[in-house]
């Protein structure tokens, strides 16, 4: 498998990072499933790089093309992780790799101590990932989010 490299985002990935995100299985695995405007997603990037508390990395394959993103939102010592990945590049492991080096990276880098995943019920190729990184199922505290499978990982 060839290897991959991590890098933060930055402004002009803005662009790949709307197709991306209106890509059918990635709509499809969110909580709100709407097509995303141009305009709306911009000013989300804009304020997303400017925020402290997030961070967004992009996945390079071994040629420096971006092939996938994952955002942590930081709440003092634990972050929730979100991922996703170009169609041509699942389902080869591009996933499960970019969870696991950028989930190392932000413990190396932070204070945070656990990642949590919430994953719609259902979309069992990302438990899959989630799961050959580390992550372990918890249950649920709240049945109102009877939708979603949880996770986490520990530093
Ligand atoms: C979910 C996602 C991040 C996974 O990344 P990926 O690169 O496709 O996944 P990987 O190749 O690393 O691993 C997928 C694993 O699931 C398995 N898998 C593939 N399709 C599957 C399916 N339909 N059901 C169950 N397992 C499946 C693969 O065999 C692999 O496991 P293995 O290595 O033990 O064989 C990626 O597919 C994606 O971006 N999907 C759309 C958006 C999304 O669902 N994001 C996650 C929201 S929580």
């Amino acid at each position: 498998m060839p290897s991959i490299k991590i890098r933060f985002a930055k402004k002009e990935d803005c662009e790949w990072l709307w197709k991306l995100v209106n890509d059918t299985e990635v709509r499809k695995a969110s909580f709100s499933k709407d097509y995303i405007p141009w305009k709306k997603h911009l000013e989300w990037f804009k304020s997303k790089l400017k925020d402290p508390n997030i961070i967004i990395y992009i996945g390079l394959d071994n040629r420096g093309k971006p092939f996938g993103q994952v955002r942590f939102e930081i709440d003092s010592r634990e972050a929730e992780i979100s991922v996703s990945i170009d169609k041509e590049y699942r389902g080869k492991g591009y996933g499960s790799r970019l969870i696991k080096k950028t989930c190392l990276s932000l413990f190396a880098s932070t204070e945070i101590e656990t990642i949590s995943a919430n994953i719609r019920i259902g979309n069992e190729k990302s438990i899959k990932s989630f799961k050959k990184v580390g992550f372990q199922e918890i249950r649920n505290k709240n049945t109102n989010e009877s939708k979603k499978n949880c996770m986490q990982l520990r530093k």
